[in-house]
């Protein structure tokens, strides 16, 4: 650090920028605490139950939920499920622009009948209940996945998603 900041004044000396280097005050905490200061050029990293950068553009509560659950909680569905609009559909419908997607409507995936037979559109708080626990909230659908339990699981992966496929917040969102 020593090295590069020297090296940077020289060059600055050199180049002869600025005002006089002996009194450039970025220099001083990095020398004061050189073990404990944040790297100025890594990208902050969100700390534990801070919200994740990712995220920040989200509405709440979701823009309060970890990426890194998100993306793991992801691994439980991504044998199953595509998010690129048209990649196609594995064992599962892709779900592209998932959220106001009228339900069972994937382009060429052959949903079960009781899946068919409803007619809401997603949303964020019916994806939680569906993955909370998918047997009952569509009693005799085909998704053979036992959910997923934890709340803060499922507001991760619901974020995950919103990015993944393309969320865009209603217009005039009326309050729920
Ligand atoms: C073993 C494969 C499998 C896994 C794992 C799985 N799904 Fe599914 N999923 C399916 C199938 C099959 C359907 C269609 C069910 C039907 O037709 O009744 C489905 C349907 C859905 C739907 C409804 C889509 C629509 O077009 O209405 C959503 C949303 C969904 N899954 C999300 C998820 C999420 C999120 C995960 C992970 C947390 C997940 N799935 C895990 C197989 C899977």
């Amino acid at each position: 650090m020593r090295i590069l900041i020297s090296a940077a004044l020289a060059l600055c000396l050199i180049a002869a920028c600025g005002g006089p280097a002996e009194t450039t005050p970025a220099a001083e905490p990095n020398q004061a605490a050189p073990v404990t200061a944040a790297p100025a050029t890594t990208a902050r990293a969100a700390a534990p139950g801070e919200p994740s950068l990712e995220f920040a553009s989200l509405p709440a509560p979701y823009n309060t939920a970890s990426y890194a659950a998100g993306n793991r909680t992801w691994k439980l569905c991504q044998s199953c499920h595509l998010t690129a609009e048209g990649a196609g559909s594995l064992v599962g419908p892709n779900l592209h622009g998932l959220f106001g997607r009228q339900v069972a409507s994937a382009p060429g995936f052959d949903y079960s009948p009781a899946l068919k037979a409803e007619t809401f559109a997603w949303t964020p708080d019916l994806l939680d209940e569906w993955l909370a626990n998918p047997r009952t909230f569509v009693p005799g659908n085909r998704m053979s996945f036992s959910g997923v339990r934890k709340p803060e699981d499922r507001l991760a992966v619901i974020a995950y998603l919103m990015v993944q496929t393309g969320y865009a917040a209603p217009e005039d969102a009326p309050a729920e």
